[in-house]
């Protein structure tokens, strides 16, 4: 391991900002294009940006036989992995997380897409052209709400691309063109596409909203080929093994000897901050999952389930001075806060048995501020690991320079009330000793 002495003179734009924690403006990646590979095929909430997932990787996974993403989302950690020709596995809640990710990290030659593209646009154009000459007609599917989220003539184009997708007998082909479907879902809705959560889009404006299904489902597809095709180049050959599981990291896991966990968990529980079942709940609709799991999502994300009294036995100062902080203020949000760290206390211990000795864990995390008080989760994520005798190599503070993360999100959704969340995150360095 490198001494913090070492750390500072290899890094001369260091400036310090807390014990063992470092402002370095290198990790920002200002003009870095994030959509590269297959990571630019599907939009999804608070992404890690490849690049720090690709740094991370070299750094603390030099050696790692396999990483596991135990908060995977769209996959980006294993994606990075599988160019490296390193094992992973990627924990999620999120059937969608669950899909993106297997396909992001599934090598596809792009020649065969090709091939299976050109019969598919061929059938679907066949059927839509049947549809609008009167000639067919299409039954809405009974999804809940569906005449709210969607025009009824935009639902019924949209049945026709899917039943055409889902003839497509090669299960890695019809899954990689379900991205682009799930893509084409989100675009064509009555939703503000701008946002992460479900808002409509109002009333005035819905009148001239008129998205082209067929043309939608076209560039996406044309555009998740491409990335394809880059990403096949490289990890074609590459033998590694990429596995999403869906998994809650709560629960006991099934997998062992990982040499490093690389990880952005949500960074609060999804009613006040990134409501990741909301965001994903159209798409999942259309892709047939159940809606029962579909609702749990936001539910079992971590402090989805608000604890009844502030008394808990996590080992941080820092997490007992906010709480007490902002119970002062109104004890209801100190209980929402404490239940997400109630959570993330339970998977830090799930994960510590998974780690192999002289393994390291990597948290990429923003710091919140709930009624006016910033709460530092990756001194708390620290302190948490600490007391599993982990040591803290060091946190690179880096800017969060685009502009997905929104500076000011609005808590229970409810209108005008705004919080501040942040423009910076911390990449927090724990070290399992052998
Ligand atoms: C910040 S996102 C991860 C984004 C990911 N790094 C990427 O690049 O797309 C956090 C993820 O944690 C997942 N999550 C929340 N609670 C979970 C739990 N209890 N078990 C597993 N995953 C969970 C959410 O569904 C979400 O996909």
């Amino acid at each position: 391991m490198k001494t913090l002495d070492e750390f500072i003179n290899t890094q001369a734009v260091l400036k310090k900002v807390g014990e063992r924690k470092f402002r370095d403006p290198s990790w920002d990646f200002i003009t870095a294009d994030t959509k590269i590979l297959t990571h630019g095929i599907h939009s999804y909430p608070a992404m890690m940006i490849p690049q720090v997932a690709r740094r991370a990787i070299k750094l603390w996974g030099k050696n790692a036989k396999v990483i596991l993403d135990p908060f995977c989302g769209s996959g980006t950690v294993l994606v990075e992995a599988k160019i490296k020709n390193i094992n992973s596995y990627g924990f999620d809640i999120n059937p969608l997380a669950i899909l993106l990710s297997k396909v992001k990290t599934t090598p596809l030659d792009p020649i065969v897409l090709r091939e299976y593209f050109r019969d598919l646009k061929k059938s679907i154009r066949r059927r839509l052209d049947q549809f609008e000459k009167g000639q067919i007609d299409v039954e809405i599917p009974g999804y809940f709400n569906i005449d709210y989220w969607f025009k009824p003539h935009i639902s019924k184009q949209l049945v026709i691309v899917k039943e055409e997708i889902w003839k497509i007998k090669d299960e890695d082909v019809r899954d990689f063109f379900k991205v682009a479907f799930s893509e084409t879902v989100r675009y064509v809705s009555n939703t503000r596409n701008s946002e992460h959560k479900l808002y409509r889009i109002p009333e005035e404006k819905l009148k001239d909203w008129n998205p082209d299904v067929y043309e939608t489902f076209v560039k996406y597809s044309e555009r998740n080929i491409s990335k394809m095709a880059e990403f096949y180049s490289i990890a074609k050959d590459k033998s590694a093994f990429a596995k999403p599981m869906y998994h809650n990291v709560l629960e006991k896991a099934d997998i062992e000897g990982v040499d490093l966990i690389l990880t952005s968990p949500p960074y609060g529980d999804s009613k006040t901050t990134v409501a990741y079942g909301q965001f994903s709940r159209l798409s999942l609709q259309w892709l047939d999952f159940d809606y029962k799991l579909i609702r749990a999502i936001d539910r079992i994300s971590l402090g989805g389930k608000p604890v009844k009294s502030l008394k808990h036995d996590i080992p941080s100062e820092n997490l007992n001075e906010v709480i007490h902080l902002i119970a002062e203020k109104d004890e209801k949000r100190a209980r929402e806060v404490l239940s997400y760290f109630v959570d993330f206390y339970k998977a830090s211990k799930n994960l510590d048995k998974i780690l192999n000795e002289g393994g390291y864990v990597v948290f990429v995390v923003a710091n919140r501020t709930v009624k006016g008080i910033r709460i530092p989760t990756d001194e708390i994520y620290v302190e948490i690991f600490e007391s599993f005798g982990y040591e803290h190599e060091i946190t690179y503070v880096r800017a969060i320079p685009n502009k997905r993360m929104p500076h000011r999100v609005s808590p229970s959704n409810r209108k005008g009330e705004t919080v501040e969340t942040m423009a910076e995150e911390n990449i927090v360095v724990l070290h399992k000793s052998s």
